[in-house]
């Protein structure tokens, strides 16, 4: 073999090497990975455990609020919910079968909802409205109906 060629081979090799050696150093070292997968649920006993046999909104503090939800075709529960404007709000989700969306247009909420895992997203509506909530993962044949509002006062 020529040795320019070899000194070629070894490189690109070598920055393979490299490189999966940053991955593997972030991924199992520093733990990062999908957010999405830090907490994990029993798909099958959504409804028996905590907090997501309460779903609901629930003050957690000064001007702050926790929003305990299920989805699951093709609705979100609790459907009403309502925040004043300015609070700090915590959307605490996970799905009761498959995988759905979770957009809020106009705002930069938009998250993606597995069965057997548990999303976090805090968001505050500084603007007094109702804010309109999809769907934006195609979840069977009701998807394009599956959404709700937020009434924020
Ligand atoms: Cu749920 Cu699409």
């Amino acid at each position: 073999m020529h040795r320019l060629e070899e000194i070629w081979l070894g490189l690109s090799a070598g920055v393979l090497v490299l490189f999966m050696v940053i991955v593997g150093y972030q991924a199992f070292a520093l733990g990062m990975g999908p957010p999405s997968h830090k907490e994990t649920i029993d798909p099958q006993k959504v409804d028996q455990t905590a907090p997501f046999d309460e779903p609901g909104v629930y003050e957690t503090g000064e001007n702050e609020y926790e929003v305990v939800m299920t989805l699951q075709s093709f609705g979100f529960n609790p459907s009403n919910i309502e925040v004043p404007a300015g609070a700090e709000v915590t959307f605490l989700m996970t799905s009761k079968d498959v995988t759905h969306g979770f957009q809020v247009p106009g705002t930069n909420i938009n998250a993606m909802v597995m069965p057997g895992h548990i999303q976090k997203i805090t968001h505050t509506f500084d603007e007094p409205g109702n804010y309109l909530v999809l769907c934006n993962e195609y979840c069977g044949t009701g998807h394009q109906m599956m959404s709700t509002e937020i009434i924020v006062k």
